[in-house]
C-alpha cells in the first residue's frame, strides 16, 4: 500500500457552524483563516515570531524565530522561557489567581478543585522536592501514575526546573517501564501505590518495583498515596510524596531555559524495533499547544473544558495540561473508566461540571453507541457547545451519533488529526469557520502545509490516495528520537527526501478536505493507541513454546482495530490453555493495551520465497475477506488454504 490507496468512503453531508457560533469564535471567518494560513505559509518566521511574542512570556526575547532547514530547524533561537511559568505563574499575577485550573474527579467519586494559586504552590513545592532528591536541569524523570492532579503537578514541577519528563501510561508492564527507564537513562521514578480503574486497584508501585530490577540508572522512587493499598517501601530508595512535601517551601522560581531545552520524551510505537522516544522541546511545543488549543477548541475564559484522554498519551500532555493551562483555562481531569460505576459516568460528569467543550476518541464514541442512547439521555448535556475527536479516523455513523445524541445537533465537531510527533493538532475544522464533513479532519491549521504525494514525491490530485507529508517545518514538531538521531532522520525524512512523512495514507477531496486512510506501515491503531505489530510479535516469540508469530490488525467494532496473532508453535497444534497463556504473556511483556483479541495457531505462515511473512494475506484472513491481489510470490499456497480452513 503506497502510491495508490483505494478509497471506499464517500460522504456528501456538510455541516456549517451556526452564525452565532462563528460570530463569537476566536477565528470567525473563512477570510480570517485564509489570511492566517497564507501568511504562515509565505512567511513562517514572521507569523510564528509574532505569535510567540504575543502569547508566550519570555525571560529573554529570541534573536531568530527559526534557523535551519527541516528537519533540523531550531525555533526561537536565543530566547529563554519556561513552560511551567507560562502554564502557572503568569496567571497568578492576574484575576485568574483564584480561577479553577484543574477540576478533578476520582473514579470512586472523590473530587478536588485546584485553582491557579493552588497549582502554583503545589508545583513550586514539588519542584523543591525534586531538587532535594538530586534532580537537576537536563535529568530525565519517569512518571508512572494514575490520572490524579499530582500527575500534572509532577509534570509541571519537572518543567519548572528543566528536568525532562517521560510519562509512561499506567497500562504498561514492568518490562516496558524498564526499557523506557534505560533508554532515557532516567534518574528518578514518580509513581503511586495504585490507581482506580473500573473499581479495581491498579498496583502501580508493585509494577515499578519489578521494573527496578532492570533499571540501573534509577536512584530513587517517589510514591504518592492514592488508594491506600499495600506497598513495600525500600529505605533510601522509596519516599512517600506526602512526607517529602511536608513543610517544603513554596518558593521556587522557574528556571530560565533555552527555547530548545528538552521538555519531555514520550515513547511511541514504530514499525520496527524498540519504541521511539519522541523528544519535544520547550518554546515551540508550548506555542503550538497554546495556539491550537485556542484556535481549535475556541477556548474562552468562562469555558469548562474536558479532554477524556489519559495523560500517559500525547493528547493528555498537550490538551489536558500544557495547552489549556497555558491559556489559563479550566481543565477537567477524570481518573477512571467511562463505564464505572455505570455507562453514564461521562455524561454525569458533563452535567455535574457543566462541561462546555468535550474532547474524546472515536473508540469511546463507538462504545457509547453500543451501550445505548439511554445513558446520555438521562443527563442534561445542554452545557456542551463544542465536541472533538482524536486518535483514529471516525466513521461517519459514529460522527452522526456524536453530533445528534451528544451534541443535540447544536455543537460543531472538530475531528483533529495529529500525532505524538507533531506535538499538537495539525489538521482540524476551525469550529467557527469550517463546514464539517463526517469522517474528514478537513483542512490544515495555519502554519501547517500538508500534501498528498507518491513515493517519488509527486503531488497527487483530488481524491487520489497517497502518502500524507508535511512540506514545511512547524514549531511544535519533534526534534529527534531520544538518543537516536539517525533513526529520526530515517523514519520521518527518508521516505520522501525533504518532507516529513507521517506514516499515514490520505486523500484530499475536491474541496481540499483531507481524509485520513490509516497507517501505511505495520503499526496498528487499537482504541486510538498506536501499537507496533512488531513489538507484539517479539513478545510472542519470547515465549518458550512459540516458533514464530505474525501479528496483524483487523477491523474491530469498538477498538477500531483489534490485534490478531498468528502463531506457529514449536510443538503441538495449540489449545485453549495455550491461547490463554499467550494472551497473559503478551499482557505481561507489553501491558494490557496490547492484549490480543484473537490467537490463531498455524502449522506454517504464508511467506514469500525470500522468507518474508505476507502480512497482507494474513490481514485478509483476520478480517474474514477474500484475498485480492498477487499471491504469486507465495512460497507455498496450501498454507493459506489451511489457515482459512482452520478459521471456519
Ligand atoms: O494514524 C493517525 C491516527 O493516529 C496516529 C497518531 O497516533 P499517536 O501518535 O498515538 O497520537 C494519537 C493522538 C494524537 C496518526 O498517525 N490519528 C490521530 N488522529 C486522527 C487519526 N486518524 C484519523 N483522524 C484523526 N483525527
Amino acid at each position: 500500500m503506497s502510491d495508490n490507496i483505494e478509497s471506499v468512503l464517500h460522504e456528501d453531508r456538510k455541516f456549517p457552524p451556526s452564525p452565532e457560533f462563528s460570530a463569537a469564535a476566536h477565528i470567525s471567518s473563512e477570510e480570517q483563516y485564509l489570511d492566517m494560513w497564507n501568511r504562515a505559509k509565505d512567511d513562517p518566521a514572521g507569523f510564528w515570531g509574532g505569535l510567540a511574542r504575543e502569547n508566550i512570556d519570555w525571560f529573554q526575547d529570541f534573536e531568530a524565530t527559526m534557523e535551519g532547514e527541516m528537519p533540523e530547524t531550531k525555533w526561537f533561537v536565543g530566547g529563554k522561557t519556561n513552560a511551567c511559568y507560562n502554564c502557572v505563574d503568569r496567571h497568578v499575577t492576574t484575576w485568574r489567581k483564584n480561577k479553577a485550573a484543574i477540576i478533578w474527579e476520582g473514579e470512586p467519586g472523590d473530587q478536588r478543585v485546584l485553582t491557579y494559586g493552588d497549582l502554583h504552590r503545589e508545583v513550586s513545592k514539588f519542584a523543591n522536592v525534586l531538587k532535594k532528591l538530586g534532580v537537576e536541569t537536563g535529568d530525565r524523570v519517569t512518571l508512572y501514575m494514575p490520572m490524579v492532579p499530582e500527575l500534572a503537578i509532577a509534570m509541571l514541577a519537572c518543567a519548572r526546573i528543566g528536568a525532562t519528563h517521560s510519562i509512561i501510561f499506567g497500562g504498561f508492564s514492568a518490562d516496558a517501564i524498564a526499557d523506557r527507564n534505560n533508554d532515557a537513562e532516567a534518574k528518578l521514578v514518580i509513581t503511586a501505590d495504585g490507581g482506580w480503574r473500573r473499581g479495581k486497584e491498579v498496583p502501580l508501585k508493585k509494577t515499578v518495583d519489578e521494573s527496578m530490577e532492570r533499571s540501573p540508572t534509577v536512584e530513587k522512587v517517589v510514591v504518592l498515596k492514592r488508594t491506600g493499598g499495600d506497598v513495600s517501601m525500600i529505605p533510601d530508595r522509596d519516599y512517600w510524596w506526602h512526607d517529602l512535601m511536608e513543610g517544603e517551601s513554596a518558593d521556587c522560581p522557574a528556571t530560565e531555559l533555552d527555547s530548545e531545552h528538552p521538555l519531555f520524551i514520550l515513547y511511541t510505537s514504530g514499525s520496527t524495533g524498540k519504541p521511539k522516544g519522541v523528544l519535544h522541546t520547550t518554546a515551540g511545543y508550548l506555542l503550538g499547544t497554546t495556539m491550537t488549543s485556542r484556535w481549535v477548541f475556541d477556548l474562552k475564559d468562562e469555558d469548562t473544558y474536558w479532554c477524556t484522554a489519559d495523560i500517559g498519551w500525547v493528547t493528555g500532555h498537550s490538551y489536558i495540561v500544557y495547552g489549556p493551562l497555558s491559556n489559563g483555562a479550566t481543565t477537567v481531569m477524570y481518573e477512571g473508566g467511562p463505564n464505572w460505576p455505570d455507562e453514564g459516568r461521562f455524561w454525569e460528569i458533563v452535567e455535574k461540571y457543566k462541561v462546555n467543550i468535550f474532547y474524546t476518541a472515536p473508540t469511546a464514541i463507538r462504545a457509547f453507541i453500543k451501550w445505548g442512547d439511554e445513558w446520555p439521555n438521562k443527563y442534561d448535556l445542554s452545557s456542551l457547545r463544542l465536541l472533538g475527536t482524536v486518535g483514529e479516523p471516525i466513521n461517519p455513523e459514529a460522527w452522526m451519533w456524536y453530533h445528534k445524541v451528544i451534541g443535540g445537533e447544536n455543537c460543531p465537531i472538530v475531528d483533529t488529526w495529529w500525532q505524538t510527533e507533531t506535538g499538537g493538532i495539525m489538521m482540524s475544522p476551525l469550529p467557527g469557520v469550517t463546514a464539517t464533513k463526517p469522517g474528514s479532519c478537513t483542512t490544515p491549521l495555519p502554519g501547517v502545509v500538508p500534501d498528498i504525494q507518491t513515493e517519488t514525491g509527486e503531488s497527487l490530485g483530488a481524491n487520489q490516495g497517497g502518502l500524507l507529508v508535511m512540506t514545511q517545518p512547524w514549531p511544535h514538531m519533534l526534534r529527534t528520537l531520544y538518543g537516536d538521531h539517525d533513526r529520526f532522520l530515517d523514519v520521518y525524512f527518508s521516505r520522501i527526501p525533504g518532507r516529513y512523512f507521517a506514516g499515514d495514507g490520505a486523500r484530499r477531496d475536491e474541496d481540499g478536505y483531507y481524509w485520513i486512510m490509516g497507517r501505511v506501515d505495520d503499526v496498528i491503531n487499537v482504541s486510538g493507541h498506536r501499537l507496533s505489530t512488531m513489538e507484539v510479535e517479539s513478545a510472542l516469540a519470547a515465549h518458550d513454546d512459540v516458533a514464530e508469530a505474525a501479528v496483524v490488525g483487523f477491523p474491530h467494532d469498538l477498538k477500531g482495530e483489534g490485534i490478531c496473532c498468528f502463531v506457529t508453535l514449536k510443538k503441538g497444534d495449540g489449545s485453549e490453555e495455550m491461547e490463554k497463556e499467550l494472551i497473559a504473556h503478551v499482557r505481561k511483556q507489553i501491558g494490557v493495551v496490547a492484549t490480543p483479541d484473537k490467537i490463531k495457531f498455524a502449522a506454517a505462515l504464508p511467506k514469500t520465497r525470500s522468507g518474508k511473512i505476507m502480512r497482507r494475506l494474513l490481514r485478509d484472513i483476520a478480517a474474514g475477506r477474500e484475498s485480492a491481489g498477487d499471491q504469486t510470490t507465495l512460497e507455498d499456497v496450501s498454507v493459506l488454504d489451511k489457515l482459512r480452513a482452520s478459521d471456519e
